[in-house]
This record gives structure tokens, C-alpha cells and sequence, in this order.
């Protein structure tokens, strides 16, 4: 079952931040696993694409109404959402601070509890163990914790003032509390971050299990066929529907964008310019493409280039011939970093008898990965070079070379067209 959010007379679409939780849609089984893992007072880390639904996915279990439809009473769970941006610069004493906090704010009418908190705020400094002490209260009345941390990338990121041995010790307080502490019996968490866990962090060492490993990991793919259809209820046509899934593939921020967009050219009855919608749709997810592509690895991006490049003929008009060689060497060494962007919903492998050929999700992120290779320095060019390892000089000249002959036609900053088709069609045979 998805969960359908709205009806038709006002817009369902819902742009910018957060969804409010009578607008989430689908996410069953994620939203499953997660309650799975709360109730056992587990610790869950789910991680995501910039724009797929993290922070939407913490408020909606935050919400009352996500615990009353599974028949469990809210308050069983003092529900806590901090997110980790809000603590500039990340710092373990302001962290646990923050969490004492936010609980004070959730469990105000319970005059004995707040007093509490309160006595720990007051105190010089806060750690680790003042939770702790009030996690033994709460554990008295029958309650646990829920502790929502959004954006826990920022407490695996060193600076300054927290270097690896600091953030060690952060970590392994945090999963004392969690793992060895009695009071681990009222205390579940759900962590969200841009990458895996286990990719994010200190580096791990011989000794000691890893800093990680009391949470079950969960990644937020894009949307599937039945979560798409819920979210766009849209009577439109199946001409259009695959214009849009075109654009914006299954990732939510973008198909929300996508949806109201058409759905104010609807009101006005008029139907759009292709061309201009899909730039004026360009414009307002270009956000996501470049995040998605600033938090990925100089691997990564290289191999999107590759996959960008080896279907640019293609998608062109004018026909010019950009001859890559082979590169199904490169793909097979470098099954890893594929995988991770497909787990990060930027790619698709579609495997057949002859091998495998990948292709991007969302024309979008291709399209941006074209413009970066038009805007490329020729330093810039020089050091992806040096990731090939183990191609032949030959071909590494010949990538190359394709990589300057973009430049020359900058394909990307001139047209758009390429990369919307179906739209284009679609809007040709009507809306509805
Ligand atoms: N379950 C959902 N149902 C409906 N819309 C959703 C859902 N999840 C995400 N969206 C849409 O995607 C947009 C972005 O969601 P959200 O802010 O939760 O993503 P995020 O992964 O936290 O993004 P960021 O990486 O920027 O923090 C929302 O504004 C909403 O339009
Ligand atoms: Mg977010």
C-alpha cells in the first residue's frame, strides 16, 4: 500500500524543504524497517542523494500521526530531531547539548523531567553520561528516546577544532551509550547522511569493532513506479508521464518540481514551450545536480563523465561523432564506484547478455555532467586523466580528445533540446 496524500482541488505538489507529513508519500517499506528498528531500540543509518527524502523520511516518523497508524501510542517515544548543521561547528559538547535541549523542549509538562535536564544544562560541561542519566528517567516512566539526527555527515567531518581522535572519541561514546550502557533499553536512534557510514568517518584500525556497526544500514533509493504514480495523481497523459520520468526519474524533489510546474501550466490552460520548461526545470534542480556531483569522489565523477560521453551522439541533433574506444575495461575495474552510484539513484546498469551499459536516471544530472566537462580547465582535464589507470595510453588519448572536441561544441551550455525528447513529443500531443 502507498500512502496517497491529497486530493486534486488544490496542488498536491510540495516544492522546498522538508515534506510535511500529510504529504509524504510511499516510502512503506523504509518506513517498516525504520519502526522495526526503533521498536527494538536499534539504531538505523539511512542514507541518500541530495533531495531524496532524507530529512522528509525523520519528520514523518517524528510525526504523531506515523505512530497512530501502525496502532502505537506516540508518546511511548520522546521523539527528538536535531540536525547536526544547526551545531556550527560540529562539536561533541555542543552536540550532546543540543540533544538535552531539544528533550527539554519535548517533555515540558513533565515538570520532574525538564527540572532535570535543566540541572545537567547548567552544569560547566555536558557529555555522553548526563544522557545517560536521563535516559534512566525516562526509562522510569515507561518511555525511550528517539533521538532523529539529520545531516550526520557534519559529525563525521574533521576541522579545526575536532580533529579523528576527537570525532574517535565522540563515536565511541555514542555507541557505548547505545551498545554497553544499561541504558541502552531507552534509547533508539535513526542517523541520516549524503553517503554510506561507512565510507564517512576515521578510518578503521585492527583494534576494536568498527565505530559503526550497532546500526542496520538503509539506503533511500529514488522512487519506484508505484511511489511515482502516488505522487503524481495528475491526470496526465502516458506521453507525459515519461516525459517527466525522463527529467526527473524517480528522484521525489525533482518529480515534485516537475509536478507543479505542469501543474500551474494546467490552470492557465496553456501549454507550455517545451524548451522553456525544461530550462525553467533545469534552473530550479540545477541545486541537486551540483551537490549530487560535489559530494561524489574524482572516481565517480570521472566515470559519469565516461557514461555522459558514451551516450552524447546520441542525444544530438547536429550529429557530431565522439569516438571513446572500448570502455568496458574501465566499467569492469571499477565495479565499486558504479555500484555506489547506482545505490545513490544517479545511474542505472542495465545488464545483458553482452555485458552491461550504464545510463543515467535523470537527464538532468546528465546534462550537468556535460556542462562540467565544458567548463573543465585544462589542468582540470590533466588530473582526471591521471585516474586511468590501466588503460592504454591510446585510449587515454582518445578520451581525451572527445573531452576537448566537447569543449569545442559545448553541447550542453547551447542546447537543452538533447536532452528532454520525450517531453518535447509529449507536449506536441497535448496535456491531458
Ligand atoms: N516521501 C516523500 N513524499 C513526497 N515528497 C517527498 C518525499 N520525500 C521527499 N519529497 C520531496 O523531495 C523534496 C526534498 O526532500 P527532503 O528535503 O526530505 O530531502 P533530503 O534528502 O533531506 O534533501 P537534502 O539532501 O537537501 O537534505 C521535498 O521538498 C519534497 O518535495
Ligand atoms: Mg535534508
Amino acid at each position: 500500500v502507498v500512502n496517497r496524500p491529497h486530493a486534486m482541488s488544490q496542488n498536491p505538489f510540495y516544492v522546498g524543504g522538508p515534506v510535511a507529513p500529510d504529504f509524504f508519500v510511499g516510502r512503506v517499506s523504509e518506513v517498516n524497517i525504520a519502526f522495526d528498528q526503533i521498536l527494538k531500540r536499534g539504531h538505523l543509518a539511512i542514507w541518500g542523494g541530495p533531495g531524496m527524502g532524507k530529512s522528509s523520511l525523520l519528520d514523518f516518523l517524528a510525526s504523531p500521526g506515523s505512530w497512530q497508524m501502525r496502532g502505537l501510542e506516540p508518546h511511548r517515544a520522546i521523539r527528538v530531531y536535531l540536525n547536526c548543521t544547526d551545531i556550527h561547528p560540529f562539536q561533541p559538547e555542543g552536540f550532546w547539548r543540543s540533544v538535552l535541549n531539544n528533550l527539554r523542549e519535548g517533555v515540558e509538562s513533565d515538570l520532574e523531567l525538564s527540572g532535570a535536564i535543566s540541572d545537567r544544562l547548567a552544569q560547566p560541561e555536558v557529555g555522553k553520561d548526563d544522557l545517560r542519566q536521563i535516559l534512566k528517567l525516562i526509562g522510569q516512566r515507561d518511555q525511550f528516546l528517539l533521538l532523529l539526527l539529520d545531516d550526520y555527515d557534519l559529525a563525521l567531518r574533521t576541522h579545526e577544532d575536532y580533529d579523528a581522535a576527537k570525532m574517535l572519541a565522540f563515536l565511541s561514546s555514542f555507541r557505548n551509550l547505545a551498545v554497553h550502557s544499561r541504558e541502552k533499553r531507552y534509547f533508539a536512534s535513526v542517523v541520516v547522511t549524503f553517503r554510506r557510514l561507512s565510507d564517512l568517518g576515521p578510518k578503521l584500525t585492527a583494534d576494536g569493532s568498527p565505530w559503526y556497526n550497532h546500526y542496520k544500514f538503509l539506503p533511500l533509493k529514488p522512487f519506484d513506479e508505484n511511489e511515482v504514480s502516488a505522487l503524481f495523481s495528475m491526470p496526465i497523459t502516458p506521453a507525459l508521464h515519461q516525459g517527466v520520468r525522463e527529467i526527473a526519474d524517480g528522484h521525489p524533489a525533482l518529480l515534485q518540481i516537475a509536478g507543479d510546474l505542469l501543474y500551474h501550466a494546467l490552470r492557465t490552460g496553456e501549454m507550455p514551450d517545451p524548451i522553456a520548461f525544461a530550462q525553467e526545470f533545469q534552473s530550479l534542480t540545477e541545486q541537486f545536480s551540483r551537490s549530487t556531483w560535489e559530494l561524489t569522489t574524482p572516481m565517480e565523477q570521472m566515470l559519469m563523465m565516461l557514461i555522459a560521453l558514451a551516450n552524447l551522439e546520441g542525444r544530438l541533433a547536429n550529429k557530431h561523432q565522439y569516438d571513446l574506444g572500448d570502455l568496458d575495461l574501465i566499467f569492469s575495474q571499477r565495479s565499486r564506484e558504479l555500484w555506489d552510484l547506482e545505490e545513490l539513484g544517479v545511474i542505472t546498469c542495465d545488464r545483458h547478455e553482452g555485458g552491461e551499459t550504464y545510463r543515467f536516471n535523470s537527464s538532468m544530472m546528465e546534462w550537468w555532467v556535460i556542462k562540467e566537462i565544458e567548463n573543465s580547465s585544462e589542468t582540470d582535464l590533466e588530473q582526471r586523466k591521471r585516474l586511468f589507470l590501466g588503460l592504454s595510453s591510446k585510449q587515454i588519448e582518445q578520451i581525451s580528445k572527445v573531452m576537448h572536441q566537447v569543449q569545442q561544441y559545448q553541447e550542453a551550455a547551447t542546447s537543452i533540446a538533447g536532452w528532454v525528447g520525450s517531453l518535447v513529443k509529449a507536449f506536441a500531443t497535448g496535456m491531458l
